[in-house]
């Protein structure tokens, strides 16, 4: 099969185009054909070696990518529910893989997309983003009908799957927060906000509170975002798009304004809590075939990988990129 590997640590050179063995599926998993692999910023952080010395975090050569969509290949002992050459979307299986014209996955982490008439582009960018939302929403932020939720980073790929799954979860308002070089770009999305705006000036939401805050971009703003909750409302701390890894939350002020900072991280909560999976994955396919979930998604070839980190790093893009096997002919 061909893949992009990332060959040691380091920065987007590393990243090269290999052919590997095609690799068989073990029971309970499904070999898929890959036509689109999502990129994440997490893959650059594991391509940095940024958590080399956590068990278990990928060590060179690996192949990146967390999430695929493609048809099923092979089924592995055991499996059931799905047929060869069937559409499916795979969430992440361990965090690497992605990048790859073959991906091995737990079929309980895939869902099928026959009877949808969606991109597949458009289906890896945002179904498994949109299933963590609903896991985040439902079970974390335990959101409640007609709350209302705000979003930071409002375009980004994790964010991005956050405003359709909290309206298809009955959330009343829904803001996102934006630098103001994506201030144009909010304004042209068909994501579902209701408003997007400054995250420089918060202050603009007025006398406005939020009952539930998703923050996948961290730093020492966090902290500031807690002026902006409603006693009981419930921040989720779930990234660090800002790269400000030395931040803290001060508890006294959780105290005084009663609210509450959670983290969520599928990679640790998913394999906890498995029975979450199933009912996520299959909202998320409804909220994308609901059209709530239309980011901008940009496509580059496996050769472009390079390309694709380095777009990442730079921020110029305003969703997400997808990498396909297939070469422009
Ligand atoms: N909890 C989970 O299970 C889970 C799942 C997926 C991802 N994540 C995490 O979520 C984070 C985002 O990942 P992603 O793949 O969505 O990345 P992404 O597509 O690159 O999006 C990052 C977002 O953060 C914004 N941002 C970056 N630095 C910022 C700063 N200093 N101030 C304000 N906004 C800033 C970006 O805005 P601009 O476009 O203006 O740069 C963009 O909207 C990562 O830490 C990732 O590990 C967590």
């Amino acid at each position: 099969m061909k893949a992009v590997q990332a060959i040691r640590y380091g920065d987007p050179s590393v990243l090269e185009v290999v052919e590997l063995p095609d690799p068989t599926p073990g029971p309970g998993e499904i070999a898929i054909d890959v036509t689109h692999a999502a990129v994440g910023l997490i893959d650059l952080f594991f391509r940095e070696g940024r958590f080399k010395d956590q068990p278990g975090m990928p060590q060179p050569p690996f192949v990146p990518g967390l999430e695929v969509t493609g048809t099923v290949r092979a089924l592995g002992e055991g499996v059931t529910g799905f047929t060869v050459g069937e559409r499916v979307v795979s969430m992440s299986n361990g965090g690497t893989g992605g990048y790859a014209s073959v991906f091995i996955g737990r079929a309980a982490l895939a869902v099928s997309l026959e009877g949808y008439d969606i991109d597949p582009a458009l289906a890896v960018s945002v179904v498994p983003n949109a299933a963590m939302a609903h896991v985040a929403l439902t079970r974390v932020a335990q959101l409640a009908e007609g709350e209302s939720v705000l979003i930071h980073g409002a375009l980004g790929g994790f964010s991005a799957a956050f405003p359709g799954m909290a309206k298809q979860l009955g959330a009343g308002r829904v803001v996102g927060t934006v630098r103001a070089s994506k201030l144009q770009a909010a304004a042209a999305t068909k994501l579902p906000y209701d408003e997007i705006i400054d995250s420089a000036e918060l202050a603009a939401v007025g006398e406005e509170l939020f009952d539930v805050v998703i923050d996948p971009v961290g730093g020492e703003l966090r902290d500031r975002r807690l002026d902006v909750m409603r006693s009981g409302g419930r921040l989720i701390a779930s990234g660090n798009a800002s790269g400000d890894w030395g931040h803290s939350v001060e508890t006294s002020r959780l105290w005084f304004k009663s609210v509450a900072v959670m983290g969520f991280n599928a990679g640790a909560y998913l394999p906890t809590h498995p029975d979450t999976v199933k009912p996520a994955l299959e909202a998320a396919v409804q909220v994308v075939a609901a059209g709530l979930g239309r980011t901008e998604v940009d496509v580059l070839p496996f050769s472009q990988a390079v390309t694709a980190h380095e777009r990442m790093t730079s921020r110029s893009l305003n969703g997400r990129i997808a990498l396909t096997p297939a070469e422009p002919t």
